[in-house]
């Protein structure tokens, strides 16, 4: 679908979904946690969990990672295999279609290795049910032949860990979610931990990028490192647009105003989803699939891509009845609060613990 401002949707510069541009992104996967910067609850508990395995010669209990796209889910899969010492068999929910597919991968795997499912709030139903028992017991029920004389039989399956990574918790079943030893939220990064991401990455791939640099990008890429990846090698090429060889405050504020970046990382979409809050329904609340409809972007999208970051930062908030605009965010745009939004809202707001705001789970 095209933007108004020409962008295609796919080709956003500050989309959080994967693109083209990304091809490369495998290479600056960090393998060990000492090179996963950020998340630093979630590093501690694992790597906890992971010595603890390794000195019993277990597996790792089974592992849901999820949190918003980018924020390194799979390069987390990757280093719990690696920081375990075994190997990783990589495939995703939709991929499996039938449950012999599962069984197939299941009984290749090796002990103790991990498995990585990814998007596995997208597994289908009865491919979930073979993995049930698998993830309880280490076993496959077959059923063989068919009729009267059909019978049950148990295979043994080796240990192994399941990591399944999701940008959606809420979609994913109860006796499924129930099945995972650990559940890790990843959160959106702080601009330090973003700094430190584009320091080790701008040394990989040889780019010149001062203090001021780092900081202006890691500032304005929405908490997450992959948007604050793409944005680093936008920066590269406007730093050849303008002649210079470093990326210094004048390149990444020329090169960040050109891609419509604003001064906290909002870029054209963010602002009309606001603005349209903020114009068409004098602030809110509106539901989902009535603001999806009138900006004209896909609900999901709207959903994982967008709403996290503006809830974090308090432009939107998440009510019953609807999205609501804050007042940071008619300040942030210039535009005066509408005189009934603070009576009409004041009591949405009542009531709503910051928690409940920011969760974007279902
Ligand atoms: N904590 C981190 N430290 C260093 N680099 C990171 C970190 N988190 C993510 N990255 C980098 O960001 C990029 C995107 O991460 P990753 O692909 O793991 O995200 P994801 O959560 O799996 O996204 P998706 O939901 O789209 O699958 C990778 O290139 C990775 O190198
Ligand atoms: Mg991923």
């Amino acid at each position: 679908m095209m933007d108004y401002d020409g962008f295609d949707e796919e080709e956003r510069v500050i989309g959080r979904s994967k693109q083209f541009d990304d091809r490369d992104e495998k290479n600056l996967r960090p393998i060990t946690f000492e090179e996963y910067s950020g998340q630093k609850k979630v590093k501690e508990n694992l790597s906890i969990f992971i010595k603890a395995a390794k000195k019993r010669g277990e597996a790792l209990d089974h592992v849901l990672l999820y949190g918003p796209p980018g924020l390194g889910k799979t390069t987390l899969a990757g280093i719990i295999a690696s920081e375990m010492g075994v190997g990783m068999h990589i495939t995703t929910g939709p991929s499996i279609e039938k449950a012999g597919d599962l069984a197939a991968i299941l009984t290749n795997l090796n002990e103790n290795e991990v498995l990585f499912i990814d998007e596995i709030h997208r597994l289908n139903k009865n491919v979930e049910e073979v993995l049930y028992p698998a993830m309880e017991d280490y076993c496959l029920d077959l059923m063989i032949g068919k009729g009267p004389s059909a019978r049950s039989v148990r295979l043994d399956l080796p240990h192994f860990t399941l990591v399944g990574a999701t940008t959606r918790a809420g979609m994913l079943s109860a006796p499924l979610r129930d099945r995972f030893g650990m559940i890790h939220r990843l959160e959106l990064y702080e601009p330090d931990d973003l700094k430190e991401i584009l320091r080790r990455d701008a040394g990989l791939l040889q780019i010149d990028i001062n203090d001021d640099g780092l900081s202006n990008i890691a500032c304005r890429s929405r908490g997450t490192p992959r948007i604050a990846i793409r944005l680093l090698k936008r920066m590269r090429d406007f730093a050849v647009h303008l002649d210079k060889d470093v990326i210094d405050k004048e390149v990444s504020d020329y090169g960040l105003n050109a891609l419509d970046i604003d001064s906290i990382g909002l870029d054209a979409v963010d602002r009309r989803i606001l603005t349209t809050i903020a114009d068409v329904f004098r602030g809110g609340p509106v539901g989902l699939e009535t603001l999806a409809a009138c900006t004209g972007e896909d609900p999901v999208t709207i959903e994982d891509v967008y709403e996290p970051f503006l809830l974090q930062n308090g432009f939107l908030a998440k009510t019953p009845r609807g999205r609501v605009l804050t007042l940071r965010a008619f300040e942030h745009l210039g535009l005066t609060v509408p005189p009934k939004f603070l009576e009409k809202t004041g009591s949405v707001f009542e009531n709503i613990s910051i928690d409940s705001l920011t969760e974007k789970d279902g």
